[in-house]
């Protein structure tokens, strides 16, 4: 699947996510994961905010993550069938590694909140980018549980949202490469 990657372009031109519900063992290691997530906090930041953060689900806090999101499921939706619940059970269990990434503003900041939300989207971009160059696949998922404010109260305070689940892990198939915009139709130059 990894090509020459030795260029750092290439890198680039050849990232795709991976469905988390494909993603295999191996995920990074602890060090691995580290540097990934240093790479994400290397991410342009007006005013030096830091307005995002990152948890990370270990594998043996999975199971838990599952309960919770079929309680808040149920909680929400009473007549909740069994599918529905084993959908949210799939979600927390999928892939080998977890990082949710949180959504942080410093709202007695001066930098607009869009500014600082524009920044976590940059960062769990920068996640993504890392986890390729490391040999891994990535998705970003939101879903269900990003707008769910039990999950978000597990994660983070009440000035806080949910970015996104970044499953890691290695592709259980090859990635499928998807459309790209053309390239004239979101480029143009400028003129009077
Ligand atoms: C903010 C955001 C939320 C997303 N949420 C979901 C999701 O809930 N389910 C899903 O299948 N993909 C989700 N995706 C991923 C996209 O559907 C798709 O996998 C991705 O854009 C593929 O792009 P890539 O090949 O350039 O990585 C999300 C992407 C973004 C940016």
């Amino acid at each position: 699947m990894f090509n020459d990657l030795s260029s750092p372009l290439t890198l680039l031109r050849t990232r795709r996510s991976g469905k988390p519900r494909d993603l295999v063992a191996p995920g990074p290691d602890a060090a691995q994961l580290r540097v990934i997530l240093e790479v994400a906090a290397r991410t342009p930041d007006h005013g030096k905010l830091a307005p995002w953060r990152f948890v990370v689900v270990r594998s043996d806090q999975r199971d838990a993550l599952a309960a919770l999101l079929e309680r808040a499921y149920k909680s929400e939706n009473p007549a909740a069938g069994r599918l529905e619940l084993d959908s949210m059970r799939q979600f927390a269990i999928q892939a080998p590694t977890l990082v949710v990434a949180i959504s942080s503003p410093k709202s007695e900041s001066k930098i607009p909140v869009w500014e600082q939300e524009l920044s976590v989207g940059a960062a769990i971009m920068n996640l993504l980018n890392a986890t390729h160059a490391s040999g891994y696949a990535g998705g970003w998922l939101t879903g269900w549980p990003t707008y769910n404010s039990m999950v978000r109260d597990a994660f983070g305070s009440a000035n806080e949202r949910i970015a996104g689940f970044v499953f890691i892990g290695t592709p259980g198939r090859p990635l499928e490469e998807r459309p790209r915009p053309d390239y004239n139709r979101i480029v143009s130059e400028w003129e009077i």
